[in-house]
């Protein structure tokens, strides 16, 4: 008797104290409705036609772009990926912070060994403070080429857009198409050292439009009413070209990139590097009519080929639309855009140094590491003996790129990820370093003997809180060009920009320190800087690469290591069971 009731009072106690402990963790919680979303990804094999000619696509459900994705911030996304291709897959959600969930970010031999053919593995990870469009792609070789989709967040439920509701809203992605299977494009250009194919179109959601062959009928055509006004989700999904993107006669207000608000403010052209995303608002403010939208090469490298053609879809005022009676619309022209020239930098600046930060912005002002990276091409002498068909590139070389003078090379087999977390040596090292190692007028006319880099698998090691300043220097080895940085598992502050050797003396009154943009791919200006800053509160092996894939191919590449901080709340997840094996 006595046993049990002791029993039945301490089961009393923690009755009572288990109850009380609910009400005061579910009164801290904020209500929420956020939201658990569950998706299939086959990735597949599928015939698509596109420039008169079909080939076996790999796509994703056999979608050209893959599906797209809409949540609210701070929703669950759980996606399971099967791969039913001949190739290594992997699916990076660009921009998404992956607080915790590095597993689940998707670069191949950094944060996962690839999914096999026949294999699947399932990504889990929650939106955290992040409002806009970012998108998905495959993260290995250049099936990204193919294989991605957008990811729209809206505000949590009962949140407004902090603009006046658009009416309606429009995914825009960007692509590049080759009339060639990709992979076989990289195989080529990685076995010969070269630079890769360019591209044969270039691509809105997935059509390459009215100009190019074979592909008038299937034009996208994006409907509006007088009056109306229509976000338009713009995404730059090509693998190798910075693009700029116009509408004809209308302006374009930004308001949104990279999934962060940002102070509105109006153009009439944009310009997006690879990875970037800018979410603009455009209204039917001129005579009913078809407006073409369209968007052509940004090409900064001086005397680089590229595809110089231009893709467009349709805006349409449902006025103008096609009577079944007049059949008015096939004879009237779309009005076309008059692009700025190809090598426009001038335009570039403008509009990348107008972003702004709605508010006054946290940026960090104790700095713990003061970072300084050279990012730019190189060419490799070819070993003795090489064969000269392997080595074409400029004068008997092969194709190279670096930060740092590292030219970055992917472990085969594990992850970074894997390796740091259980303790694996030899995978990679901790010595990237914090300078170039050699100062040389980096925008200038480089010596020969400076432009070869070294290879290696080198991490930058951060403790969990540190706060990074790190200066982008462009350089003008072989030439310089417009690289798109992306940072992956974070946001960063861009507080300047300019052009020439980046000088503290002199540029560090420039910095904007009241309301910076914060995006995750920065595109630093041909033959110079950026500065961005940001602080290490995400653990894990952080990707940070030129969203150029060629030049990710030729080593454009490093990883910061952000430690565990304190507790479980600064602690990276441990890797989900299904994570795919290297061997
Ligand atoms: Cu859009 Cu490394 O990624």
């Amino acid at each position: 008797m006595e046993s049990f009731r002791s029993n039945y009072n301490k089961l009393f106690t923690s009755f009572f104290l288990f109850s009380a402990l609910l009400l005061v963790f579910m009164s801290s919680m904020p209500i929420t409705n956020a939201k658990v979303h569950h998706h299939d990804f086959v990735v597949q094999a599928t015939p698509v036609k596109r420039l008169c000619k079909t080939h076996n696509t790999i796509t994703v459900n056999g979608m050209y772009p893959g599906p797209t994705l809409e949540v609210n911030n701070g929703d669950t996304l759980v996606v399971k990926v099967v791969n039913r291709a001949r190739y290594n897959v992997t699916i990076h959600w660009h921009g998404v912070r992956q607080m915790r969930t590095a597993w689940a970010d998707g670069p191949a031999f950094v944060t996962q060994c690839p999914i096999r053919p026949g294999g699947s593995y399932t990504y889990r990870f929650t939106i955290d403070r992040q409002e806009g469009t970012l998108w998905w792609h495959a993260h290995s070789s250049w099936l990204r080429a193919t294989v991605y989709g957008a990811l729209i967040i809206r505000p949590r439920q009962g949140d407004e857009y902090p603009f006046p509701k658009p009416h309606r809203e429009t995914p825009l992605l960007l692509g590049e198409w080759w009339d060639a299977n990709p992979i076989d494009v990289v195989r080529q250009a990685t076995r010969t050292g070269a630079a890769p194919n360019i591209s044969d179109a270039y691509t809105i959601n997935g059509q390459p439009g009215d100009l190019y062959n074979c592909s008038a009928k299937d034009t996208i055509v994006v409907p509006i009413a007088a009056g109306e006004t229509n976000l338009l989700r713009v995404v730059n999904s090509a693998l190798n070209q910075e693009l700029f993107f116009k509408v004809a006669n209308h302006k374009l207000t930004i308001v949104g990139a990279d999934a962060s608000y940002v102070k509105p403010f109006t153009t009439s052209v944009l310009m997006l590097g690879p990875g970037q995303t800018t979410d603009v608002l455009i209204t039917a403010n001129q005579p009913p009519a078809r407006y073409y939208i369209a968007a052509r090469a940004y090409a900064s490298a001086q005397g680089a080929p590229f595809d110089n053609t231009t893709t467009t879809a349709i805006l349409q005022y449902k006025s103008a639309a096609c009577s079944t009676t007049t059949s008015k619309c096939v004879s009237s022209k779309p009005v076309i855009p008059k692009m700025p020239a190809f090598n426009d930098t001038a335009t570039v600046t403008a509009f990348t140094t107008s972003f702004r930060s709605p508010r006054k912005a946290p940026v960090p002002t104790k700095i713990d590491h003061n970072l300084f990276f050279t990012v730019g091409l190189g060419l490799n002498n070819c070993p003795r003996g090489a064969r000269s068909r392997n080595c074409q590139a400029p004068n008997g070389t092969r194709f190279a790129a670096s930060m740092n003078n590292v030219s970055f090379v992917l472990p085969s087999n594990f992850s970074l990820l894997q390796a740091h977390q259980q303790g694996v040596p030899g995978v990679f090292t901790t010595d990237f370093p914090a300078n170039p190692p050699l100062r040389f007028d980096y925008t200038g006319n480089v010596s020969r003997s400076l432009w070869q880099p070294a290879q290696g698998t080198k991490v930058y090691r951060l403790k969990y809180g540190e706060t990074v300043q790190l200066v982008l220097q462009g350089t003008s080895i072989f030439t310089a060009e417009n690289h798109p940085i992306h940072l992956h598992g974070y946001d960063f502050y861009i507080i300047a920009e300019g052009f020439g050797n980046f000088n503290a003396k002199r540029d560090t009154a420039k910095f904007n320190l009241v309301d910076p943009p914060l995006r995750n791919t920065a595109s630093v200006p041909v033959g110079g800087w950026s500065v961005i800053r940001f602080v290490a509160d995400n653990p894990g092996v952080w990707l940070m690469h030129c969203h150029l894939d060629v030049h990710i191919t030729w080593g454009l590449a490093m990883a910061f290591l952000v430690e565990n901080g304190v507790g479980k709340l600064q602690t990276l997840e441990p890797p989900p069971a299904d994570l795919p094996k290297c061997n």
